[in-house]
Order: C-alpha cells, then structure tokens, then sequence
C-alpha cells in the first residue's frame, strides 16, 4: 500500500507517529514561511504543513510547484493544531510533511471540485469523473452502495434467491420503446433490451423458485425527465403462492428495514387508498401525502351536492367538475399575486382556461373573482364545504373532469411548495390500490393495460370484462412515497385461457399473442403457481432517500435529457464495416 492511512483517518491519539498520506491537492495555502496544503481522497481532507526551518527547503519547492488536484504522496508526523478546525473529523491534527512526492501533475479542472461548484450540468456531465470527486456526489454513491447492500440484507433474510435474467431478449410491442440490438448471426433479426425482466421472472416461478429478486438493469427508450433514465435499476422481486396482502406486507417490510438500516428512521404502518379516492382526492395517482390540501368538489361527477349551477355563471354551468383546494392562511394574496398563479396555471405544461379564487378575509367577510355569480351566503356555504377559515384561500378550477383534476394536481403541488409543505426530510408513504386494469388510449383506439398485460383482473371484476372493459380493476398497487411512485406490481394472471383472453382484449390476433408470448402461455400449462411481485425504481428510491429531486446523482453515468452520454459521446455513428457485418444496408433518415 502506498499510504498508511486515508486523509480522513488521522486524530489526535495518533499524536507523534509517522503517517504517508495519498491523494488531491485540494488547495494550497503559502504564507511564506509556512505553508499548508488540504490534501483530500474520498474519506476526508487532512492538512500537511511545511515550516520554515522545520521543513527541508526542496519541500517547499515541491510544495509550491503543486496545483490543484494534482496526485501526491506525503509522509510526515502527526502533530496538534494550533488552530484547530472544528468542522473537519480530522481537524484537531496536521502532519509535519518530511517527504513529498508528485504521483501525478494534473491539469486545471474545468469547475471546481467543492461541495458548492461553479460548473454548469453539461460540464459536470462532460466530466463526470472529476463531478465523482466532489463530495455531495460521492455520497449519493455511497448511499446507493448502503440501499443495495440492505437491500440484499433483508431480501436473503426472507429467503428470495437473486437470479440473474438475460440481457439480450426479444421486442414485445406493450409498454415503452424497446432498445434493440441487432443481430450479427442472425441477419435482419434483433435483440431487445428487457424494459424489466417481467416474464422471466414469472417463468422462475413456473420452475419453483418461489421467492425472486434482483437488483437489475432496465432500459426503455422513453423521454427522460428528472426521475426517469433511459437505463435505470430495479429492485425486482416475485413470489409464489402468495395474496396481494401478502406482497404488500412484505414489502412494506423491505422499505421499513431500509429506512431504518439507512436512514435511522422508523416508519409507520403505510397508509393505503384506492386509485378512484387518490384521483378524487388529490387528481394523482402519486399523490404527494406530506400535506392534506384535499380536493373539495363544488360540482361533481358522482355523488356531491351540486353547489355552482344555475346562477348565470356559465363557465361551472357547462363544466363536468368544479373543484378546489383551501390554502391555508393564503387569505392575505394580494391581486398581483393571484394574477401570477392564474398565469402560472394558464401556461400550456398545465393548460387550464381560468382561475377562480375565494378569499376568507380575517373578518369574517369573503371576496371571490366570481361575485357577480355568487352571493356571500353561497360563498359561505362554499367555505363550509371546503372547512375553510378566517385568513384563508380557495383556489377553484372547472372543466372536463379529468383535465380540471390534473391541472388542480400541479396547482397543488405548487402551492405546497411556496408554502413549504414539502420538505425534503420528511417522509409520507403510501400504497394506492385497485388501479383500472385497462385504460382507453383515444389516439390509437384501443385498450392497454394500465400496469401490463400480465396483471390479473381482480377476481370480482372478472364478469366486467364482458359488459364494461373500463370498470374491470386489478390486483395491482404502486408504493408511492413523497409523490413519486417508487414501485409498482401486481398479482399475476397464472391461467392460459384469461392471460389469452387479456392479449385479444390489448388488439393482439391468436397469431400474434402466440409469437410473442407463446413461452409464457405454455409455461403456464405446465403448473403455473399463483404469483405476484413488485419492482421499485432503485435510482428513486436512492434520491428520495438523498432528499434529492433528480436521480441523476444516484447514478455514477447517467444520460443527459436527450439520452445523451456527453462524457463518451455516445450513442455514435458506426462504422460502415460494422454496419456490412450486421446487413444493416441503410439507415432511414
Ligand atoms: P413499472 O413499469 O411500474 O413496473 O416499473 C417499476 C418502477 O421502476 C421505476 N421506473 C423508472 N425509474 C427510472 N427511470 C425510468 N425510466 C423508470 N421507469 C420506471 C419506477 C417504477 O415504479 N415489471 C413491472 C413490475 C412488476 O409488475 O412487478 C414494472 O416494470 O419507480
């Protein structure tokens, strides 16, 4: 070894012993007679010092021929500080240098390598290597490396074996955009990349391997947004013999333990709601439960009292919901202000027509953008209805159920972030149940499966796939934490003749259903056990553990928005022998 210690090793009861330290110049202090230098690796900074009279001349010459981050060896005694930094572990000591060795000069970098750096995303990404160094990013790493490590802890503590599953496999038309790799051996013909390994992990339960899981690489060639990467990791898992309730606990089970293994936090029993009460609720099937904030219907699609129609406002008149939040003590809005927010809810990422407001002045009194329409007895019965207060804010939105649930969604999640509702620190779990098996796409004109084509109806539901496609739910939850949905499964469909029946109601032909999933409706003729599973977004679960919005800092090289590695160059052109051995003639433009 080179060094005998790290740079984040050294304390006071190492006092007067000889240590050899490696890595970065972080920075140079040279004070003339004396001179200090930060040296850093990854597990903290210690101070070489080099004195006048105490230090062989040379060194001082090394010393100051050094620049940042270049690569040295120093070896010197430990000695107290006189002053002392309170903020550093090592802080109390410094080493007495007697040798100082270059291992490597280095050049300027090109941001500077702190916590807080002045290097833009595409430099950092550019050089992600040196972004590697900087301590914010190292720990998200480290933090990741803590998660999959506990993660391992509890799943061998529950008896799942990790499996590996095949990377090459083959295109499937449901879900996202495959990547494909082509096929040298077998011209004209292509590989996919697995968007999970779903089937396969079911086909392990069809072999008896009752308890799967694998922290495992998946790819979809989506449009990348904070939390999404073109290739980014589960925890997948699947069991056998097993009820939604069952898979429910023991992954509650598995969050649990990493909260607390890495985290230090013990987390309550999660919550659970249905998807049609997160909808109506919050217009989210991730609804962010760090605040209530609920929605509060004034008009609505089922069962609320209609509270809006017939008074000459024809905006509420026409509309299929009418629907609001009270923001608590907002009351005190100005006009200005709430002139912004109807901006904010007009831009076209949100798209709303209009805003209406109700404000609960302190005094009792209220004053609404919709007056004209609305005497102040209505506009109290409406305060009632929302439990507002004195000193408070409504905010109501209208129109098309669903579009008016969506917009009110962001509204409220805006507004629960200028109040500050939404810290980081804090975590709220939740599971949302009972999701649509099917959902309409309007442009295609077909049914898709809102999880996939394997998730099994709920048993109730089944008649309903006669009569009303729509209305048939399943057995399917996603764990939603803080808003984001960190995993999603589902109970399986293990019978050949409802999994077939599924497939013909997603448009595909017997043929059709045969060649692409014939293996797995074979496999379930050969004593298919009943399953289920889960799988969660690694890369989320890590950043929402870092308290961090992006996941891109979870993951050493990740791809910049336009699916981009900057660092490499990739993807890149290829050359034409390459493309001669592939019988890729052309390339469509
Ligand atoms: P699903 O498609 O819901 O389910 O994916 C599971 C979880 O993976 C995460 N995730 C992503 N994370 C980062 N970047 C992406 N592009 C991305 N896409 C998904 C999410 C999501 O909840 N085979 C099923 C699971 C099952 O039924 O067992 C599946 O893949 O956190």
């Amino acid at each position: 070894m080179l060094r005998t210690h790290t740079c984040g090793e050294l304390r006071l009861t190492d006092h007067n012993t000889t240590a050899t330290l490696c890595g970065w110049v972080q920075t140079i202090r040279d004070k003339g007679g004396v001179l200090w230098i930060d040296l850093r690796d990854r597990y903290g900074i210690t101070q070489l010092l080099l004195e006048d009279g105490q230090t062989a001349p040379e060194l001082f010459t090394t010393a100051r021929s050094l620049g940042r981050e270049f690569v040295v060896k120093a070896t010197g005694t430990v000695i107290e500080r006189k002053s002392k930094n309170p903020n550093i572990p090592t802080g109390d000591v410094e080493l007495k240098v007697t040798s100082l060795e270059v291992l490597n000069p280095a050049k300027l970098p090109p941001f500077l390598i702190e916590d807080e750096t002045d290097g833009g995303d595409d430099l950092r990404m550019k050089y992600r290597y040196l972004d590697l160094r900087r301590n914010p990013v190292r720990k998200s790493l480290e933090l990741r490396h803590r998660m999959a490590q506990q993660t391992r802890v509890y799943m061998d503590g529950q008896d799942f074996i990790e499996v590996e599953t095949p990377v090459l496999i083959k295109s499937t038309p449901e879900g996202a955009r495959d990547f494909v790799v082509p096929s040298r051996m077998n011209p004209g013909e292509f590989y996919a990349l697995p968007q999970s390994p779903q089937t396969f992990k079911q086909l392990l339960m069809v072999s008896g391997f009752d308890r799967y899981y694998q922290i495992v690489k998946c790819f979809r060639d989506e449009d990348l947004r904070a939390d999404r990467q073109p290739e980014f990791t589960q925890i997948d898992c699947e069991m056998s013999f097993v009820e939604q309730e069952d898979i429910l606990n023991m992954f509650e089970g598995l969050v649990r333990h990493l909260f607390k293994a890495v985290k230090g936090i013990d987390m309550a029993t999660v919550p659970r709601m249905t998807y049609a009460d997160a909808m109506k609720f919050y217009g989210s099937d991730k609804p962010d439960t760090r605040f209530g904030m609920e929605f509060v219907e004034l008009k609505g699609t089922f069962d609320t009292v209609d509270m809006t129609s017939g008074k000459g406002f024809g905006v509420f008149d026409s509309a299929e919901l009418v629907v609001g939040i009270n923001a608590t003590g907002c009351a005190y809005y100005t006009r200005k202000q709430l002139d912004e927010l109807t901006d904010w809810i007009k831009r076209p990422q949100i798209g709303a027509k209009g805003l209406i407001y109700v404000r609960y002045n302190e005094d009792g009194t209220l004053k609404s953008s919709v007056d004209k329409f609305y005497s102040e007895t209505e506009l109290k019965a409406w305060a009632a209805h929302f439990g507002a207060k004195p000193g408070d804010l409504m905010l109501i939105l209208s129109g098309d159920c669903a579009k008016a649930r969506k917009q009110l969604s962001e509204l409220r999640l805006e507004m629960g972030s200028r109040l500050g509702l939404r810290d980081p620190n804090v975590f709220s779990t939740l599971w949302v149940l009972d999701f649509p098996l099917l959902e309409f796409g309007e442009e295609e004109n077909r049914w898709f499966a809102m999880h996939h084509p394997f998730t099994s109806p709920k048993p109730e539901d089944i008649p309903l796939l006669d009569t009303d496609l729509g209305a048939v739910r399943a057995n399917a939850y996603d764990l939603v934490i803080n808003g984001t949905e960190v995993g999603g499964g589902s109970i399986r469909i293990f019978n050949r003749d409802l999994q077939a029946r599924m497939f013909s109601i997603l448009g595909f032909s017997d043929e059709e259903a045969k060649a692409q999933f014939g293996f797995l409706m074979d496999a379930f003729e050969f004593g298919a056990p009943p399953h289920g599973g889960i799988a969660f977004g690694f890369d989320r679960l890590c950043s929402l553990f870092g308290g961090a919005d992006s996941i891109r800092d979870f993951i050493a090289f990740p791809k910049n928005n336009s699916g981009r590695d900057v660092m490499i160059d990739s993807p890149s052109a290829i050359s034409q022998a390459q493309l001669n051995e592939l019988k890729i003639a052309t390339i469509a433009k």
